[in-house]
């Protein structure tokens, strides 16, 4: 893959650089500036070699068309506090205003193009869309850097046609995301363990697939394990349940059965009277969740202090441990002992742990951990997850 020491002369050049600063917002509020903070090595890089930095993202999930609660102008503001020096701000991604301010930027400065999902060409299904877009972007820049580790499983328009268009590298954070992940995928040294949580086993189908064989063990809390624990003829009262995956689990435990590789789940379960930080809640055994006085209306939102310390207890004696997904509703405290103690105890590892991005990062940093307890937190949950599914990503391809 091309790296920033293949780019030509940087100084005076317009490098367009392609970041994923899709962070979580409460109004104007940044809640975790991890990705913004993940693309300071890069931009540094660049402004120290006197290029002209031209920053393009996504933030959320807007439908083609300018949405100002996804503006990337709190984004701008925090990149510039990081940097330590004035970032600009456009409210366009491409256009006149655009250009002008690309025209007005001098060597070493930054400048912040407005959410690229404003326009409908960057997530367009159909190639000329999408092509059309790119090309208007590459207008702005002589050379492109792809630094969005979180979007190159995504083939849109500034992932993957943009950089056909102009000499380009991978930026330092696509560098070290990688150098991780494949030290996942790579000879991993065992006890390998996997710690899968968050709301679906459907969203984890391809990541159980692979890793079933590659792993001594995978610990499955979150929303997901009820699927698990009604296919082994458990009754979840009203806890999330994909009814369409109940084989699909027995497939997966049977698997690992004939593999020698250990599914874990948790023996207690957290059950709630209802979906909120108000209410009632009870610790039960995973087999009783109904024997509770909420009855059939009880909802698991957190594994139990017993899984809790299973679970730690499996992390702290792996030498490698990848975890994607929280094991509870950690946002309100009644719910976070789950995916609290499991981040400490990824903290205890003496080998590689790595927290695989998304809400888990979120979950860490929101739970008072340091970055630099870990091995590595990872920029990408969908990302991450589909580098370790083995799946072919738009965003890598094209930088070969
Ligand atoms: C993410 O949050 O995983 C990335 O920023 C990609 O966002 P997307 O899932 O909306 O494409």
């Amino acid at each position: 893959m091309r790296t920033l020491k293949d780019l030509p002369e940087l100084s005076g050049t317009r490098v367009i650089v392609r970041c994923d600063l899709n962070v979580p917002l409460d109004g104007k509020t940044i809640t975790d500036d991890g990705r913004v903070r993940a693309s300071v090595p890069t931009l540094m890089y660049l402004i120290e070699r006197g290029a002209k930095v031209i920053v393009i993202s996504h933030l959320g999930r807007p439908e083609g068309a300018p949405d100002p609660q996804y503006s990337l102008e709190p984004v701008a503001k925090r990149l510039g506090e990081l940097l330590g020096k004035p970032v600009g701000f456009v409210e366009e991604t491409v256009g006149a205003k655009a250009s002008r301010a690309v025209s007005e930027l001098g060597s070493g400065e930054v400048l912040v193009l407005e959410n690229l999902r404003f326009n409908p060409g960057e997530t367009a299904k159909d190639d000329a869309g999408r092509e059309e877009f790119a090309k208007d972007l590459s207008e702005l820049g002589d050379v492109f850097v792809s630094d969005g580790f979180g979007v190159v499983h995504r083939k849109q328009a500034s992932v993957y046609d943009l950089p056909k268009l102009l000499p380009s590298a991978a930026g330092l954070l696509i560098e070290a995301e990688l150098k991780v992940l494949e030290r996942l995928t790579d000879s991993p040294e065992k006890p390998y363990v996997v710690v899968l949580g968050g709301s679906k086993v459907s969203d984890k189908l391809g990541v159980i697939d692979h890793l079933l064989p590659r792993v001594n063990k995978i610990l499955v809390g979150g929303g997901m394990v009820f699927t698990f624990l009604t296919a082994l003829g458990n009754k979840v009262g009203s806890s999330l349940l994909e009814k369409d995956q109940i084989e699909t689990c027995l497939g997966y435990l049977a698997k690992a059965k004939e593999l020698g590789v250990e599914i874990v789940l948790p023996t207690d379960i957290v059950v709630a009277s209802k979906f909120g930080a108000d209410a009632e809640v009870q610790i039960t055994s995973a087999s009783t969740m109904e024997e509770t006085p909420f009855g059939d209306k009880g909802l698991g939102l957190d594994i139990g202090p017993d899984s809790a310390k299973l679970f730690a207890d499996n992390i702290r004696s792996a030498k490698t441990v990848f975890w994607n997904g929280p094991m509870g509703v950690f946002e309100m405290d009644k719910f976070a002992n789950g995916t609290r103690e499991v981040a400490k105890a990824l903290t205890e590892v003496h080998g590689l742990s790595v927290v695989g991005g998304g809400d888990s990062a979120a979950a860490v940093r929101q739970l008072g951990f340091e970055d630099n307890q870990f091995g590595h937190i990872s920029t990408g949950g969908g990302a991450s997850l589909e580098y370790l599914e083995g799946k072919t990503m738009p965003g890598l391809e094209v930088l070969k």
